[in-house]
């Protein structure tokens, strides 16, 4: 396999789950457009290493492509690894940035044959897959769904996996303007920081949401408020079904990724290992009167179960995901990050005309 993008998610969470699989799959090739990181994260492996995604695409050697660049060329990268007739595809999250994109990525993955895995490796995790197996009818029945996460800022785990090399340092702040220039920053960061954490981390979880919420496209968001130094809470309804995600990203000592569906009869909860840990698999608990069943914990989480799928797929055995499953999920979290943005609009319109 190849992979575009040596960043840290490359070489803190990809590179250490594939170590454990080098029995299926060999990285044989790694391009990255800084040659620096390339070389020196493609050297860890034993890899050919490049700057040219046409070089990897061109590659034999590469079977399989992972894309982990920055998500700006998502949409292009896996367009052009299914028109290089690869086996397979891996797109880290989000596999596009608007509707438009996606589409297109779904018409030329139809067309080609390649099937494509989106990185929300928690769609993978063998504690969510048994739950879904056992689940039943709980999906008839969910009316409240909570996400929760608390995580410390994501270097704090890559540096404990990993020396990472040619990180980016985080954005400057900017510089004071005059009162009237700030409160438009204000908002503009809200709606910034609100987007940013629906599609880089309430999108791991919304495929999740969207099973017990059938009526995806009927999105009213009721709340949403940005949480200090990173973070979200968000409430909203999908058709009947009211949801609620929070995230908080800060110095925490305990990481928890919660998710729960409640209905009138039975409850789902599960618990995940946080990003960039592989400490084996989520737990999951099914809990009616009377009775719980617990799933869980197994031996290996959801970023190397997108691994044994992409095995698999590459092989030609398994089933690959549904593009259509695929494009839902991404209006999903589209259709929550516009519904998100409009609310802070409307909650600052509204100050401005009671102070009016
Ligand atoms: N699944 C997860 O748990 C998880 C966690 C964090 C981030 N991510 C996703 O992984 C992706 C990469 O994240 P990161 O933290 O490594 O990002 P990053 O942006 O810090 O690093 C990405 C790397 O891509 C390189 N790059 C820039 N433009 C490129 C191009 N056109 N082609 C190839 N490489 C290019 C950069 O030089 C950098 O080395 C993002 O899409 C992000 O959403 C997933």
């Amino acid at each position: 396999m190849g992979i575009l993008g040596a960043g840290p998610v490359t070489q803190a969470i990809h590179l250490p789950s594939l170590a454990r699989l080098r029995d299926i799959l060999e990285v044989r090739h790694i391009m990255d457009v800084d040659p620096a990181v390339a070389e020196s994260v493609a050297a860890r492996v034993g890899a050919r290493f490049s700057s040219s995604m046409e070089e990897l695409l061109a590659d034999p050697a590469v079977e399989i492509v992972a894309i982990c660049s920055p998500h700006q060329f998502h949409a292009t990268q896996v367009i052009a690894a299914c028109r290089a007739g690869k086996k397979a595809v891996l797109c880290e999250k989000p596999f596009a940035m608007n509707g438009e994109e996606a589409a297109a990525i779904a018409a030329v993955s139809a067309e080609t044959g390649v099937p494509i895995v989106v990185g929300a490796m928690h769609t993978f995790d063998p504690g969510w897959l048994a739950a879904e197996s056992a689940w039943g009818t709980l999906p008839d029945q969910v009316h409240t769904i909570r996400s929760s996460i608390v995580l410390p800022p994501n270097p704090r785990f890559e540096d404990f996996a990993t020396e990472i090399v040619g990180r980016t340092p985080p954005p400057a702040a900017a510089a004071a303007g005059t009162p009237a220039d700030d409160a438009a920053a204000d908002i503009a960061a809200a709606k910034a920081t609100l987007t940013g954490g629906i599609m880089g981390l309430a999108i791991h979880d919304l495929p999740l949401v969207r099973r017990f919420a059938p009526d995806f496209r009927a999105v009213e968001v009721l709340h949403a408020q940005t949480v200090q130094p990173f973070g979200y809470v968000i409430s909203l309804r999908a058709g009947a079904v009211a949801i609620e995600l929070r995230a908080a990203m800060n110095g925490t000592w305990e990481p928890s990724w919660t998710f729960e569906a409640i209905g009138d009869d039975a409850t789902l909860s599960i618990d995940f290992t946080p990003s960039y840990v592989q400490a084996g698999s989520a737990t999951a608990r099914i809990r009616t009167a009377g009775s719980t069943t617990v799933l869980g914990p197994y031996g290996h989480n959801g970023y190397e179960g997108e691994w044994r799928k992409l095995a698999e797929l590459a092989r030609g055995t398994g089933a690959a995901p549904d593009p259509d499953t695929l494009i839902h999920d991404l209006e999903f979290a589209l259709a929550i990050a516009d519904a998100a943005a409009a609310c802070v609009d409307a909650g600052a319109a509204a100050y401005e005309e009671a102070r009016a």
